[in-house]
């Protein structure tokens, strides 16, 4: 079959790699792709945010399945365009996608589903958010409903940083996205993800991670899109998968059904954990990044077969062959990453670094110029190992990240210090 996924970062490049294994893949293309990704694959330019554009192409292309990667193309409505044009894809509708474009509809459905998350009040009006947020205390979580690109969550440990939050997202920090302000009670624990497929009905769980979103090692500094990632996340036991599948997910997709909005694709289910009791932190609607880059690498080829029974509603008759196996992912980013850097830097080194079923590096942010690998992004790269436990995962990607020769880019050396 012909093959088109949709985005461009170290996510797209190991879902590329993974259906790439699969020999139902005749031909693949990734739009828009990257330097990585355009070595295993076609890449086309697409504006992936025009679903008119995205159909078109679709049927240019004779493309028999669509796999979306990032959340902006689902809220802009391209599954829901390609399903109608009769392009079998994979990816919940608008209306599903909701579950992460407003973080007050996902309030709403936990609400509706009596699924545990943090106590909340949404608001429209800033003085009513403020005395909200002067009647609760602090600390206290302020966050942009919409779309913020991962920046629109602000953690106040005073309610003069609170105000100060509410003040900034009502005066357009977050343009759009936050004409509406959820502001949550601020919940203690450890974070971790699990990972569930969906026919809209038929829930499959694939897997769950752990990521570090702070740039920092030990966990400090500012927010990143996630400085490295490793499956499975130890601190989700069987028994508290089992109770977050009974009391968020399943409920969550009754609930969706039930308006009318099944969710199909993959739901990402962001937790925190306490006490041996899983709570919902968000949902994403897409496979995170780099969270992907270790699920695709323990999945492999299955993948696609999963992916493809999640699109065409037959999920209860899907299965997943496991290995008792550990990945785990180091992101290499440019210096100066979250905050300003620059771009063009030429990576090397790259070529003496294994690729194969147990170590890839996987591209996010890079480019080619002359025939050479050069950073084009904030994320840079995603050296990604596999072992039999998380150590021999951790020292096969370090080994890798050892043999790339790029002085402009910086790594945490710590990822997995957790389960480690
Ligand atoms: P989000 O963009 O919703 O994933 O939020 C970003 C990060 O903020 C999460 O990964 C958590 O670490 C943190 N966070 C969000 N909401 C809460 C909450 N209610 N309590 C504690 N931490 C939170
Ligand atoms: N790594 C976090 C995300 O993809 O949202």
């Amino acid at each position: 079959m012909n093959i088109l996924i949709l985005g461009s970062g170290g996510r797209e490049h190991s879902l590329a790699w993974a259906v790439l294994q699969n020999p139902k893949c005749d031909r693949l293309i990734v739009a828009p792709g990257n330097a990585g990704i355009a070595a295993i694959a076609d890449c086309a330019a697409l504006d992936i945010l025009n679903p008119g554009a995205v159909v078109t192409f679709a049927e240019q292309e004779s493309i028999d399945f669509v796999i979306i990667g990032p959340e902006a193309p689902l809220a802009a409505g391209v599954a829901d365009r390609l399903r109608e044009a009769g392009v079998l894809t994979f990816g919940p509708s608008r209306g599903a996608a909701q579950l992460e474009a407003s973080k007050r509809f996902t309030k709403e459905i936990c609400d509706a589903a009596d699924a545990p998350t943090a106590a909340y009040g949404a608001f429209t009006d800033p003085a009513a958010a403020r005395d909200h947020v002067t009647r609760q205390g602090a600390p206290i979580v302020i966050k942009a409903d919409g779309l913020a690109a991962g920046k629109g969550v602000i953690i106040a440990e005073t309610v003069d940083q609170a105000h100060a939050a509410i003040e900034d997202m009502f005066g357009g920090a977050f343009g759009a996205a936050g004409a509406e302000v959820v502001v949550e009670e601020f919940m203690q624990g450890e974070e971790a993800s699990l990972f569930v497929l969906c026919d809209g009905v038929n829930i499959l769980s694939i897997g769950t991670a752990q990521d570090h979103k702070r740039v920092g090692e030990g966990d400090t500094g500012p927010n990143t899109g996630g400085m490295g990632a490793y499956s499975p996340a130890p601190v989700v036991t069987a028994e508290i998968e089992a109770l977050a599948m009974e009391r968020i997910v399943r409920p969550t997709i009754a609930e969706m059904a039930r308006r009318g909005m099944p969710f199909q694709g993959v739901l990402y289910a962001g937790l925190m954990i306490c006490n041996g009791q899983p709570r919902l932190v968000e949902y994403n609607v897409r496979f995170g990044d780099p969270e992907a880059q270790v699920l695709m690498m323990r999945l492999g080829a299955q993948a696609l077969d999963l992916m493809l029974a999640a699109a065409e509603g037959r999920l209860d008759k899907a299965g997943i062959t496991w290995g008792e196996d550990h990945a785990l992912c180091v992101v290499m980013a440019a210096d100066g990453y979250p905050d300003d850097y620059e771009k063009g830097s030429v990576i090397g080194g790259l070529d003496a670094c294994p690729s194969d079923s147990f170590n890839m590096v996987f591209h996010a942010g890079t480019a080619t110029r002359e025939g050479q690998i050069t950073a084009a992004g904030g994320r840079v790269l995603g050296v990604t190992a596999r072992g039999n436990t998380l150590q021999q995962a951790a020292g096969r990607a370090y080994e890798m990240v050892d043999r790339i020769d790029w002085p402009e880019g910086f790594c945490r050396r710590d990822i997995g210090w957790r389960a480690l």
